[in-house]
């Protein structure tokens, strides 16, 4: 069951992108994906994806291009009907490797240890940012890719708070403090300078896999 806070978050997205995609609709499908996206994934091979917090689907409809089968969610059914629509414009070969999934990533958690690339980019949480990233980190196969990117609340260049101001996303400390380094790598966790002028940095951890948390454990008690 949902709390009330969930609830009040629900329908301001709903609201939110039901106006969006109503108004503008054909300009959001033709919004580049994430450059983070693009640039940290060209270089992996395709297997499962989950696109956490999806919104209009530019992201999963790019990663489903480049051959990857996608598990997309977010709690916005307006959001998830755009994306499922694009898609299907596009073809029944995207069509066929995207999962549109409905739910809340307040609580959902992804099958363990199930894909090759997780990627959460610009969601706002409502709980602890290290609940999130260990949740989502769960997800990630041994050998897989986890993708984090959070916009930062204040711009470190002037010190003005950001259009995230107020908002909980993903810091590069905060994600890197929640995920063991047994069992991870950090490949990259730092904060870049935002595409778009005056918004400031996005936090982006990019963490590859290198073992399951048994194995790890494993190891461990071999030694003692
Ligand atoms: C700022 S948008 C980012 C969308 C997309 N990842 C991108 O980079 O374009 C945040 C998205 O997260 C979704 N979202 C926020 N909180 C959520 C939650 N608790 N469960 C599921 N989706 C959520 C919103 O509906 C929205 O689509």
């Amino acid at each position: 069951m949902r709390d009330g806070h969930t609830g009040v978050r629900q329908e301001f997205w709903e609201r939110l992108w039901s106006t969006t995609l109503r108004e503008r609709g054909e300009t959001v499908a033709r919004r580049p994906p994430n450059a983070q996206l693009t640039g940290e994934a060209a270089d992996l091979p395709p297997g499962r994806a989950l696109d956490a917090g999806c919104g209009h689907g530019t992201d999963t409809l790019w990663l489903a291009a480049h051959g990857w089968r996608v598990t997309a969610v977010d709690f916005s059914a307006a959001a998830l009907e755009h994306g499922a629509a694009t898609a299907e414009a596009a073809g029944a070969e995207l069509v066929e490797r995207v999962e549109w999934v409905e739910a809340d990533l307040g609580t959902w958690t992804p099958p363990a240890e199930h894909y090759d690339l997780v990627v959460c980019l610009y969601v706002h949480v409502a709980g602890p940012v290290g609940e999130l990233v260990r949740r989502m980190a769960s997800g990630v196969a041994p050998g897989g890719t986890l993708l984090l990117v959070g916009h930062r609340p204040v711009d470190p260049a002037t010190g003005d708070p950001t259009p995230a101001a107020g908002q909980r996303q993903v810091s590069v400390d905060e994600a890197v403090a929640a995920l063991d380094p047994g069992h991870w790598e950090f490949v990259v966790a730092e904060e870049r300078p935002r595409a778009a002028a005056g918004s400031g940095v996005d936090a982006v951890i990019r963490a590859h896999r290198v073992s399951r948390a048994g194995d790890h454990d494993l190891v461990l008690n071999n030694v003692d």
